[in-house]
Formats: structure tokens, sequence, C-alpha cells
């Protein structure tokens, strides 16, 4: 674990994070990376995303291409090198690390095994004896008809590659596999023809443990903050909240789970962990190893965001995960497919008791396009929930 000096921005001794992704999330850490002198690099596929807004520079180019990839990594020769989203040629960081030319967050290992689900499917439930969903893996439509029967329906279909709920079913019926079958080949991020089936987990609530593995008294440690929340639609984040309530057990089994999966990936930072409670029962669903979506709660609820523990953590410096609120994000919809929207009723929107925005500023709005996100806090959940709500249907995203 090379913890590297901090240096002078722009200058032969500045700290580089190349980031790849330039997304809301990578936005924040952009920033929370700056505030302590790190040079940052946002890559992505197109121009003017998120971070790259705030990045010292940036670089377009396709992410899943190794040989582009790798041509970016060397000219730009970054200390560390930080993963945000899934789509990328792994195996090129792999390469990186083992030359010892950068560090990959967490791991070049983790960044694999996490972008298939297959990879860390096998890995929490074979592997680690993790509880989780029934499941199978098919490689053709009839497959997946004799996978979904040895799990049950109801039944989820998702491709294996494949994030935020692109080409992801829900299947009730045996009738309804060519439909889901069909889907998942469109929604797929790269032309594997892979998908899973699980069995259904009829839930109380689910919840992503966010996962902090960072140095302190040059030591690796694990802490975690308090639970958040989260209602999905169709595969997306539409709303969280910070703490969710449960048992002690639950908790207790939920911190054991993500402990179990951290230790295994290493590295350093954050770790997006998904489970699914009743009662006292936990399974693991699936793990970010970087910041989460529904972690964007923890810019108003926490001494120091996901993001600032993110970029903490990953500089070698000790992190907090300490609750400061009760809050809530709500998510801010496109609503429409258009190029260089604007925003109204931002000042209704902020004049909701304790709420906060943040606009990412995406060059292009699609229907179902995260676009922003409003924040609150307050005495409960509820309160807190009501309140993003409230804030971030003000907002409103129109033709320019
Ligand atoms: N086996 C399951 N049982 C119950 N709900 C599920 C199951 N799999 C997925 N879901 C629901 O779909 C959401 C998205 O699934 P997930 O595997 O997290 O996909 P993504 O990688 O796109 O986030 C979950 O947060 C949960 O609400
Ligand atoms: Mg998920």
């Amino acid at each position: 674990m090379t913890v590297r000096r901090l240096g002078t921005p722009l200058s032969d001794t500045g700290l580089r994070a190349m980031l790849l992704g330039a997304g809301e999330l990578g936005k924040e850490v952009t920033i929370e990376l700056q505030r302590l002198g790190a040079e940052v690099i946002a890559v992505d596929r197109y121009p003017n995303a998120p971070a790259m807004q705030v990045a010292h520079r940036s670089h377009i180019i396709p992410m899943t291409d190794a040989q582009v990839l790798n041509g970016v990594i060397l000219a730009e020769a970054p200390h560390i090198i930080v993963p945000e989203i899934e789509a990328i040629a792994t195996e090129v960081l792999a390469d990186i690390e083992a030359a010892g030319l950068a560090t990959v967050i967490p791991t070049a290992r983790a960044v694999q095994l996490t972008m298939n689900r297959e990879g860390i499917r096998r890995l929490a439930a074979e592997t680690l004896n993790l509880p989780t969903s029934p499941y199978a893996f098919a490689g053709s439509e009839q497959e997946l008809a004799e996978g979904a029967a040895a799990v049950g329906y109801p039944c989820f279909v998702k491709p294996v590659m494949s994030s935020s709920g692109k080409g992801q079913s829900y299947v009730e019926r045996p009738d309804q596999i060519a439909e889901a079958w069909a889907y998942a080949q469109s929604g797929g991020r790269v032309d594997t023809a892979r998908v899973i089936v699980e069995g259904r987990i009829d839930f109380d609530f689910e919840i992503t443990l966010l996962t902090v593995r960072s140095v302190q008294d040059g030591q690796v440690v694990t802490t975690f903050c308090d639970p958040i929340g989260h209602r999905q639609e169709k595969g997306d984040y539409v709303e969280s909240w910070q703490p969710q309530p449960m048992t002690d057990a639950a908790l207790a089994e939920s911190e054991r789970i993500a402990r179990a999966v951290t230790d295994n990936l290493g590295g350093l930072g954050v770790f997006g962990v998904e489970l699914f409670i009743k009662g006292d029962q936990v399974w693991f669903s699936e793990v970010s190893p970087r910041p989460h979506d529904t972690g964007l709660v923890t810019l108003a609820t926490q001494i120091q965001s996901e993001f600032a523990l993110h970029a903490r953590a990953i500089l070698g410096l000790p992190t907090d995960v300490t609750r400061r609120a009760v809050g809530a994000s709500a998510v801010i919809y496109g609503g429409m497919d258009a190029i260089g929207v604007a925003y109204e009723g931002v000042a209704e929107a902020l004049s909701v008791p304790t709420a906060d925005l943040r606009l990412f500023g995406k060059p292009e709005a699609f229907e179902r396009r995260r676009m922003g996100v409003a924040t609150a806090t307050g005495d409960t959940t509820d309160q807190a929930r009501e309140r993003a709500r409230d804030a971030a249907g003000r907002v409103r995203v129109v033709r320019a």
C-alpha cells in the first residue's frame, strides 16, 4: 500500500489522479481530491461530462478500447487510477497495476470481479459462502428457461455486464422468458450474451452499506457508514435516506457480509455494499468498489460525504464516518430527450427548509437520465424524504 506525498498540482510534484468515468459521482470525488491539492484528470466517452467541468483536464475516449485507454494512461502517467464506471477495458488496469505504474482503486482485481455479475456473485456465494438469492447463469434462451425453473418464479433476469437496471427484467411466468432474453441482449453493456437469473428475495427493505477501507495509524481499517435505505424503480434509484432503522442482529449481519466481501476485494476506498433485509435476515446482492449513487444522501448527512471519504481513503489519509444529521436524497430526471436544457424552479426548490441541490451539468438530457439530485435533512427520515422529494419536484427541466 503506497501512500504518496501530496504536491503541487500542475507541477512535477503533483499527485495525479485519473478518473475513468466523469459522471456526477466522479465530479464530487474530483472536488474532494482537489480540496486536498491533488491534480485530477477526468476521462469519459463524451465531452463536457460532469467531472470534466471541474477537473484540471480531460480526455474523451472509448474506455472499452484497451489500446486507446492504455495510451491515455501512459501519456498522463497518473499515480492513482480511480474507476467510476464499470464499462472499462479492465485488462489494461491489471497490466498497469502489475507493472507498478499506478495504483488502481481499490485494486484491478476488484474492478474486474465487480464489473461482471458472475465474478462477484460466485465470489460472494461460492467462495465466501455468503447468503444471496438463488441464481443461475445462462448463455441462451433455452438455458435461461432452465435456470429460471431452477431458481423459481418470480425472478429477475439481468445481463452479467450491465448497471442501473439496463436490460433487466422481472419475470413472473415461463411465457415471459423469451421477452426477458431478448431485452437482456439489447441492454447489456458489451457483446456478451450471458445473463444471470436470480430468484426474487421478498425483502422488507434494501440498503446500501457504505464500507470504507482506509489507513489509520499505518493500518488498513474497515469502518461502516450508517445504513442507507433506498427505493428503486426499474432497477434505478429514485430516493435514498439515512439512517435506515434495522434490528441489531440485521445490522451485525450486514457488517459481517460487507466486511467479508471488502476484505477479499482489498485496496483502499469506499465500497457500496447492496443488501436485502427481512427481519434479522440479510442477503448480499452486489457491491460497487466506489461511491454509490444512493450515497449521494451523505452530502447532507455526514461530516465527510462518501466522496470525501473516498478521496481521503485513496490518498492514504484517515477517514471519519460520523453522521451528523438524518437526511434523504431524491433524483431529478431529465423527463425529456434534449440537448442543452435549462432548469427552472431552482429558487423554489432551495426554499424548502434544509434543501440543497446538485445539478450535474450534463450536456444532454434523456427522459430517464439523472440530471440532478435534491437533498434535505429532518427530524425523521420521513420528514427528510418529504422535503427532498418536494425540492426535487420543484425543479423543472425545460428546453432551452
Ligand atoms: N433477486 C432479487 N430480489 C429482489 N429484488 C431484486 C433482486 N435483484 C434485483 N432486485 C431489485 O432490482 C434492483 C437493481 O438490481 P441490481 O442487481 O442492484 O442491478 P444494478 O446493477 O443495475 O443496480 C435492486 O436494487 C432491487 O431493488
Ligand atoms: Mg444495484
